[in-house]
């Protein structure tokens, strides 16, 4: 008597843990149940989602995507970024294929705490240095991180509900087990006084089958992926490259403050990525920080002044030894324009600010850049870039006009 009520008992608490399993599974009311610690979010670095949550809360942004075409010297520096109420708690450097020694002065550097207990918006609006001897990671990890601040303060990162997802088989394992010991009490019970002790350790059997199989059967989706599916060239990547263009003016004043290297070579990065025919590259960039040679330019140049004033110019020029040869020989111009055109959009990206000042095709004006700079004959200069912060915030010009544009063939407007 006392042996069946027992029994009772444990039969009891296993179908309310039974229920009780199935409740979790159909209403994901309980979270975090099996929780994964941070270091095991930190293994999946290989996701290649953006944004995914571990279960106490914490969100980690992953620049792979957002940032996948910021290259350092081997290329693209993923970061992992962990925020946690809106505030970066740690960066950290994935694998990568920079050179190894040079990028252990990145890690033995304090660049990656730089952005330690910042909101998005204090990291965007932080200035951080580069590292010498690492320029290139360096630089390639800063605008990663602002990156992600930019995708972070786009999308307000909302808290991920931690749901469970069912394993299935499982679950009928856990059916088939209990039927199991069910049959076997059955079967035991009959055998009364003498398999009493079976019977208990049947019945313990059942409910600890019952727990554990549950407690595997139920997975919590943490770090779920987020915006799984969201392609590399997001809405918000093509209002990045839309609004530099259409944010770009030409700058003509400038504070007196020094361009960093990293945006000097950032800048010269941009303007090598234009498209050349043939993929010739016929070009050679001039750069200078000298006062001397910028005033001397600013003095010769009569539309070009602001050099005088300007900390940094760049002389975008073509280089004829590098040229097409035959008709299409003056390519290079079309190649040079389109690589300062990079280096104005760059310049305006990195908050600089910059204007072409023009020098080819005007012959007077090439052999006195020519002649200031000492370069060959062969060197063309094209243009004088000043470049520079700048002191002066003009609106860009709105040139839309859209009877500019004919649709298939030409059509007199007038
Ligand atoms: C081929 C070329 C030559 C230019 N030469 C000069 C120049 O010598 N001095 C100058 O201040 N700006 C120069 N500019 C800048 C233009 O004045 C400027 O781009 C134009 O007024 C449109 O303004 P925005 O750049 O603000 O859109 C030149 C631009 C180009 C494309």
């Amino acid at each position: 008597m006392k042996a069946s009520k027992a029994q009772s008992i444990i039969s009891l608490i296993t179908c309310f843990f039974l229920i009780l399993a199935v409740t979790i599974c159909k209403e994901n009311k309980f979270r975090n149940i099996l929780s994964e610690n941070e270091n095991t979010t930190e293994k999946q670095g290989g996701n290649t989602g953006i944004l995914r949550q571990a279960d106490d809360g914490v969100q980690i942004i992953s620049t792979r995507q957002i940032a996948g075409d910021i290259n350092g010297y081997g290329g693209s520096v993923p970061l992992e970024i962990y925020m946690k109420d809106n505030r970066i708690i740690k960066v950290v450097a994935l694998e990568n294929s920079e050179t190894p020694s040079y990028f252990a002065k990145v890690r033995n550097s304090n660049l990656l705490q730089q952005w330690d207990n910042l909101s998005p918006e204090e990291a965007l609006n932080k200035e951080v240095d580069g590292i010498s001897g690492a320029t290139e990671s360096a630089a390639a990890i800063i605008q990663s991180v602002q990156k992600a601040m930019e995708y972070a303060e786009a999308h307000s990162l909302e808290e991920t509900d931690a749901s469970f997802s069912f394993d299935w088989i499982l679950f009928l394992g856990l059916l088939a087990g209990i039927a199991v010991c069910t049959l076997a009490i059955t079967y035991f019970s009959k055998q009364q006084p003498r398999a009493q002790t079976m019977q208990y350790v049947l019945n313990f059997f059942n409910l600890a089958l019952v727990i554990v199989v549950t407690a595997l059967s139920i997975q919590p989706k943490n770090n779920q992926v987020i915006n799984k599916e969201e392609p590399i060239m997001t809405q918000d990547n093509k209002s990045t490259v839309l609004e530099s263009i259409h944010a770009r003016t030409s700058i003509r004043s400038y504070l007196p403050k020094e361009v960093e290297e990293e945006k000097v070579e950032q800048l010269l990065r941009a303007a090598m990525a234009a498209p050349t025919a043939t993929n010739k590259q016929p070009w050679a960039f001039i750069v200078i920080k000298e006062k001397e040679v910028l005033n001397e330019l600013g003095s010769t140049l009569p539309y070009a002044k602001i050099a005088k004033e300007a900390p940094l110019a760049i002389v975008v020029c073509g280089d004829l030894t590098k040229a097409i040869s035959g008709a299409g020989s003056d390519y290079w111009v079309q190649d040079a324009s389109a690589a300062t055109e990079n280096l104005l959009l760059a310049a305006q990206g990195l908050g600089l600010g910059a204007v072409w000042t023009g020098v080819y095709p005007i012959k007077e004006r090439v052999k006195e850049v020519q002649k200031i700079l000492h370069l060959p004959e062969y060197i063309i200069p094209l243009n004088v870039v000043p470049v520079g912060y700048p002191a002066e915030n003009p609106l860009p010009k709105d040139k839309w006009k859209p009877e500019n544009v004919h649709y298939n063939r030409w059509k007199e407007i007038r």
